[in-house]
């Protein structure tokens, strides 16, 4: 007998429709085959289904079985075959009768038939929804995930004989709806700027770049507060929209973080992978095309401390999402690209030895030393940076004196001002934010008055700026006038975005 089964493949974050069909002949030896270019993971999963099926009673392995894949034009993969290959099985051998033409099925069945959480839940649902599937059944460690998707019925179960029940009108199971806000987490986890005690240049150069969403590097001696900095950008960057959060929450599913946690991404992520970190951890890739921190980090920070501890490789891969906001990923015989916009903070010291430009301690290095490594700090890398401040270090005796900075709140509340003119502004051209503008855009937006051109003109002469710097300078200002609900952009505003270019001055 015959039976097919709707399910998906995952290529990148985008899913792409698998029907299971499975046939048992009445005639010849017990086999059991999988076709349709099924890799490793799915051999296992012919294992997995047996030993289920067989402990929960159902004796359908004396006859010659063959599971087809189709289409049979890609490589499939993954756990999440496993049930509706059960499920396959059992309607083609009779114990099961019921309609599935309208039903998508994914779940991972272990050994004595419960149902385990799989990867790509979120994708997989808006795909069956799309797809004009009526019903789509999930292991119920994954239900979140898949709920807060309107206009499809939604089941979670912890078991297969429960699917199997649910589908034979045995037992009586509502679907699931789950309105987004349920999910969210309200208490606020992140650091807040509250603790960071003067340093006011640089948590301003923060205020600034998260506004505009522009990359942000800190140079400065250890113990400065550069890490304790970075931590806290996420509390003030402006709250995810409904279509951010399920974006990104696409990506962590696919990536397998969201397994066994039962929970949407609605804060933006925090990504700050260790300088030891493989070209494929940051890009993604490897035997199953993962998405790397680049893509984690999607509408979030990903954030390099220790920059220049940093592999070159890995650094040079940096580059491509930093300039295109996605990130193509090959494997041995195709590639999939996956969403990484992100905002890219860095930090780093001053000199090989840390301490140039410290007045707690003395450097050590020779000018020779310090050219070589200020050289590291150049380049096609450094050019994606539209914000690098400088943080000197606060003397401990000085710290306690000091009042506790202002709260991450209240710097939100001005950076979401910001962000709302950009959305104002930016509405019929397709991006976000001022740090997305391309030079048509610059010349747009950013126009100077006669006083600004002329200071433009002399920072030129003066630093020696490149084009690049030239148009980061304009997109800086045009945040910071942003911040203060200006329309024009003023001298004032130029100014000061010139103070952010310290590596194309001379000296720190
Ligand atoms: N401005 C500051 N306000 C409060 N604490 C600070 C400040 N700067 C540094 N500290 C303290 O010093 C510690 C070390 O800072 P850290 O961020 O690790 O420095 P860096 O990353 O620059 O080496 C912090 O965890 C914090 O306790
Ligand atoms: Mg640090
Ligand atoms: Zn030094």
């Amino acid at each position: 007998m015959f039976a097919k089964v709707s399910t998906a493949h995952l290529e990148g974050i985008e899913p792409v429709l698998v029907e299971v069909e499975v046939n048992i002949s009445n005639m010849g030896l017990p086999s059991f085959t999988v076709v349709g270019l099924a890799e490793t993971s799915i051999k296992e999963s012919r294992e997995r289904v047996k030993s289920a099926l067989k402990n929960l009673g159902f004796n359908i392995f004396a006859k010659p079985i063959t599971i087809n894949l189709a289409p049979a034009d890609f490589k499939k993969e993954g756990t999440h075959y496993d049930l509706p290959i059960s499920i396959g099985l059992l309607a083609a051998s009779g114990f099961l009768n019921a309609e599935m033409d309208d039903t998508f099925f994914i779940g991972e069945v272990s050994l004595d038939g419960k149902l385990r959480g799989v990867k790509g839940v979120l994708p997989f649902t808006i795909f069956a929804k799309e797809n004009g599937f009526k019903k789509i059944i999930v292991p119920k460690e994954n239900i979140n995930e898949a709920a807060i998707i309107d206009g499809i019925e939604i089941y979670g179960f912890d078991s297969l004989d429960k699917v199997l029940a649910f589908l034979a009108g045995e037992m009586d199971e509502r679907p699931i709806k789950k309105d987004i806000t349920e999910l969210l987490i309200h208490e606020n986890e992140y650091h807040d700027f509250e603790d960071v005690k003067g340093q006011f240049a640089v948590k301003r150069a923060a205020e600034i770049a998260a506004a505009g969403m522009h990359n942000l590097l800190m140079i400065g001696s250890p113990g400065s507060g550069k890490t304790m900095i970075a931590k806290r950008i996420p509390s003030i960057l402006p709250e995810m929209t409904l279509e951010e959060i399920i974006e990104t929450t696409k990506i962590h599913s696919v990536a397998g973080r969201l397994i066994n946690k039962n929970q949407i991404v609605s804060k933006r992520p925090f990504i700050a992978p260790h300088h030891t970190a493989s070209d494929v951890s940051i890009i993604g890739g490897g035997r199953d095309a993962k998405p790397g921190a680049v893509s984690l980090a999607h509408n979030g920070i990903l954030f390099c401390d220790e920059l220049l501890e940093f592999k070159k490789s890995v650094l040079e891969v940096l580059r491509q999402p930093l300039e295109d906001r996605v990130v193509t990923v090959s494997r041995a015989n195709r590639t999939v690209t996956y969403p990484a916009n992100f905002m890219f903070v860095a930090a780093c010291n001053p000199c090989p030895c840390g301490y140039l430009g410290d007045n707690r301690r003395e450097c050590v290095c020779t000018q020779a030393q310090i050219q070589r490594y200020r050289a590291k700090l150049s380049g096609p890398l450094m050019d994606r940076i539209d914000i690098q401040v400088q943080v000197s270090s606060i003397d401990i005796k000085d710290l306690s004196k000091l009042q506790p900075g202002e709260s991450s709140e209240n710097i939100r509340k001005r950076v979401e001002v910001a962000r709302k003119i950009q959305m104002e502004r930016f509405k019929e051209e397709g991006i976000l934010y001022n740090s997305q503008m391309n030079e048509k855009q610059i010349r747009k937006y950013c126009r100077l008055d006669e006083s600004s051109l002329k200071l433009m003109e002399q920072a030129v002469t003066k630093l020696g700026l490149s084009a690049r710097a030239y148009s980061k300078i304009l997109k800086v200002a045009r945040t910071i006038a942003d911040l203060e609900e200006s329309k024009d952009l003023l001298s004032k505003h130029i100014l000061e975005a010139i103070q952010y270019r310290i590596l194309d001055k001379e000296n720190l």
